[in-house]
């Protein structure tokens, strides 16, 4: 039993924080407020709701919910992780300058460098494994550093707390991506970070079946600022998306525990199968940076990369797969394989692809909860067919 003038565990939180019991009807799952605008009893006189881009009930506890969760003060959603993303960016002003993981999502770059360059933002891509690689890139105009840690699909970590010392003492913002581990396993504001991102389409709704984004903020000029842009730019989540994450939360310390469980069960086998070259997973002692991996996150999850050779075999094996589904995305129930330099990291281009080591050979796994002795029964006669 928690203590009293304790924080509530976190699977507590995340079953009763935002999902408090509707105080009109009792209703115990949280309502959905599917409207436009609110009734006002006079001029300036409401409810505290006027027009649901600015919010919405619905999102409102989502909100309370996913701040809860990371230990941040509020939790703006937006209408996917790339809107989150594109939010952080759209507080920068020309000539301002961010330095950046240089394995990243492929459609955060993509963003960055197709979108945002041509609006005189400036971006840096360092190896954050070596936190004096982002010390060395921060110059006077630089105003963030963003991270994603574990990468995708190189599973390399950055040492959040030695990367946010680094960025208090230049007087920078840390933003970390925390999509691949959720706060189930990482808690990047409990380790120095400014703000925190996530493709809630991934763990945090864990049933593919809705996009969705967060910034988790740590002051109040950052809520301040994103609440603008919710309302200036519109880019805000639905209230039927905000219950569906809302919903799937309630199980994210089970699903997670049980991802985690499959994930180091299947990461095993793949590096004990003949066919299989290497395994990128960041609970395998050969890891190199396990040592990290298990002073900053509580569990390893279940996002594995493992290199297959070649294009030609990855494709036979990934044609085979019957219980995993071949596709882009990740975190759900369901087991997700993926190939990441035609999909996920397209974008990056061969040469950019080449540059940081992600092959035509390698295949993403996201494991999901199904039985695991039938992921492994699955990956074993598609690997058959290399
Ligand atoms: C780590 C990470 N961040 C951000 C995103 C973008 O999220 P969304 O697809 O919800 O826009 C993705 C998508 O795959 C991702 O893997």
């Amino acid at each position: 039993m928690a203590k009293k003038n304790h924080l509530p565990g976190f699977a507590t939180r995340a079953i009763h924080i935002g999902q408090e019991a509707d105080e009109e009807t009792g209703a115990v799952a949280p309502p959905i407020y599917p409207t436009s605008t609110y009734a006002q009893q006079e001029i300036g006189k409401h409810k505290g709701y006027e027009y649901a881009r600015v919010s919405n009930p619905t999102r409102t506890r989502l909100e309370q919910n996913l701040a809860a969760l990371e230990g941040g003060i509020a939790a703006p959603v937006f209408s996917s992780g790339m809107a989150a993303i594109n939010a952080v960016v759209t507080m920068l002003k020309a000539g301002d300058h961010v330095v950046c993981g240089n394995n990243l999502y492929g459609g955060t770059p993509r963003l960055f460098n197709q979108v945002w360059s041509d609006f005189g933002l400036e971006f840096t891509y360092v190896d954050t494994a070596e936190a004096k690689n982002v010390e060395r890139a921060i110059r006077k105009n630089t105003q963030l550093v963003y991270v994603e840690t574990p990468t995708n699909p190189l599973m390399a970590l950055t040492d959040i707390r030695a990367v946010a010392a680094v960025c208090r003492a230049k007087k920078v913002d840390l933003v970390v991506d925390n999509t691949f581990m959720s706060p189930y396993f990482q808690r990047p504001i409990e380790l120095g970070a400014d703000m925190v991102i996530h493709s809630t389409t991934k763990f945090l709704n864990g049933h593919s079946d809705g996009l969705g984004g967060v910034v988790v903020c740590t002051r109040q000029d950052q809520v301040e600022k994103l609440a603008f842009l919710q309302k200036a730019a519109g880019a805000i989540l639905s209230p039927f998306e905000c219950w569906l994450v809302l919903r799937g939360v309630k199980t994210l310390a089970a699903r997670m525990e049980q991802h985690d469980r499959s994930g180091r069960i299947v990461a095993d086998f793949l590096v004990r199968h003949k066919k299989v070259k290497k395994v990128f997973y960041p609970g395998l002692p050969d890891h190199p940076q396990h040592e990290l991996a298990k002073r900053q996150m509580s569990g390893f999850g279940s996002m594995i990369s493992f290199e297959t050779g070649s294009l030609s075999n990855a494709n036979k094996m990934l044609r085979r797969v019957r219980i995993c589904s071949l596709g882009e995305s990740l975190g759900g129930v369901e087991t997700l394989i993926s190939h990441p330099a035609t999909m996920t990291h397209s974008s990056y281009g061969e040469k950019g692809r080449k540059a940081i080591g992600i092959t035509d050979g390698m295949v993403r796994i996201s494991v999901g909860i199904e039985d695991v002795e039938d992921i492994i029964e699955d990956l074993d006669q598609a690997l058959a067919a290399i």
